[in-house]
């Protein structure tokens, strides 16, 4: 459908990977935002610079969409050296991660994109490789077997990953730098936009941008989504210029509301409120309500209306907040202020 595209971050087609690359900041200065990971980065690059020497094994985690595959480019153009470009899921064996580590030339980055879905095996090879920049390896089977060890090259490893709690202790203690993504806030994501409509020739004035800003979920996937498709209805009825007006039309017809919420993102509220009293109620039982993946709820959905204070989490399961009840139209049930309270409560609680 139509509006499960702009949200759905994490399913790219091949057609889009091809645009985006077209969208992507080369430079660590057209990296806009995530101030804190770029400002650590650009030192432990220089440095890494100054010694000719690898940088250290980076992990980035965080939602999809916030530019992680993005900063990996970025880091390999700043340091001046090839970046290979991989996925867990696409090294199967052992073998096929041994190919790539022993193609690589010195100080060159290998990205591995979901890097909580390597196998065992796979992994396995990774920590020497991480670890002494050499691959162990068994020759023959039974008694007769022996294990030689080949040195590669001195690589940069960088994973990304939505989840890092699905990495296992091992793996994820071999990296020295670990930066997690935050979502981005308007001004970040209209400059954003901005710079893309400059890219795509879209002619848009500054309060379409922050227009669509608003309703970009503080991903720049969904940004740059956005501007594309209102871009199409700028064409239809006004001339290939965007304004508040055909922003406000397009948004409309896509069934994105002005805390750029969709279907979905309703379902899941309507749902607690409705089936559970509001909450609080386990994401499981939230996903076979309405549905839907567990994970697609948590990685894609979830982050961004906790975020806008619609949602929050409790140890018991999820609750829909004074906040949530309003956007949806609904009286919220009970004490206001009390609410308010528990609500600063049972934040304090799940964040100490
Ligand atoms: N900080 C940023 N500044 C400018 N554009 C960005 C930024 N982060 C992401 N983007 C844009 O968003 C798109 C998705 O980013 P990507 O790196 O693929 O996200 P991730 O790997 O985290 O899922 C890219 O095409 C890029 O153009
Ligand atoms: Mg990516």
């Amino acid at each position: 459908m139509f509006e499960e595209r702009i949200t759905q971050s994490a399913a790219v087609s091949p057609m889009e990977e091809r645009q985006e690359t077209t969208l992507r900041p080369q430079k660590l200065d057209d990296f806009i935002g995530q101030k804190n990971v770029k400002e650590n980065l650009k030192i432990f690059i220089e440095a890494a610079k100054l010694r000719g020497e690898p940088l250290d094994h980076v992990l980035f985690y965080g939602p999809p969409g916030l530019g992680k595959t993005t900063l990996a480019g970025i880091i390999a153009n700043e340091l001046g050296v090839d970046i290979k470009i991989t996925s867990g899921p696409a090294i199967e064996r052992a073998g096929d991660l041994a190919a790539i580590l022993t193609n690589l030339n010195e100080n060159d980055v290998l990205f591995i994109d979901e890097i909580h879905r390597l196998n065992r095996s796979v992994e396995e090879v990774l920590y020497s490789a991480m670890e002494d920049y050499a691959l162990d390896i068994i020759i023959g089977k039974g008694p007769s077997a022996r294990s030689i060890r080949l040195d590669i090259a001195k690589f940069t490893l960088i994973g990304a990953t939505t989840r890092a709690g699905s990495l296992s202790a091992p793996l994820r203690d071999r990296f020295g730098v670990i930066s997690k993504f935050e979502l981005y806030d308007y001004d970040e994501l209209s400059h954003i936009i901005g710079r893309s409509a400059g890219l795509l020739g879209v002619q848009c004035d500054d309060a379409s941008l922050m227009e669509m800003a608003k309703c970009s979920r503080g991903t720049p996937r969904v940004a740059n989504r956005l501007l594309k498709r209102i871009r199409d209805f700028s064409q239809v009825r006004h001339d290939g210029v965007i304004t508040p007006e055909v922003t406000k039309l397009g948004l409309k017809a896509l069934g994105i509301d002005e805390l750029g919420l969709e279907r979905l993102d309703r379902e899941i509220l309507e749902s607690i409120i409705h089936r559970f009293n509001g909450g609080p109620v386990g994401i499981d039982t939230i996903a076979a309500s309405i549905g839907e993946e567990r994970v697609t709820i948590e990685d894609a959905y979830e982050p961004y209306l906790i975020q806008s204070g619609l949602l929050y989490r409790t140890q018991k399961g999820r609750m829909v907040s004074k906040l949530g009840y309003h956007h949806m139209g609904l009286d919220f049930p009970g004490d206001e202020e009390k609410a308010d309270r528990s609500e600063e409560q049972q934040k304090l609680e799940i964040t100490l």
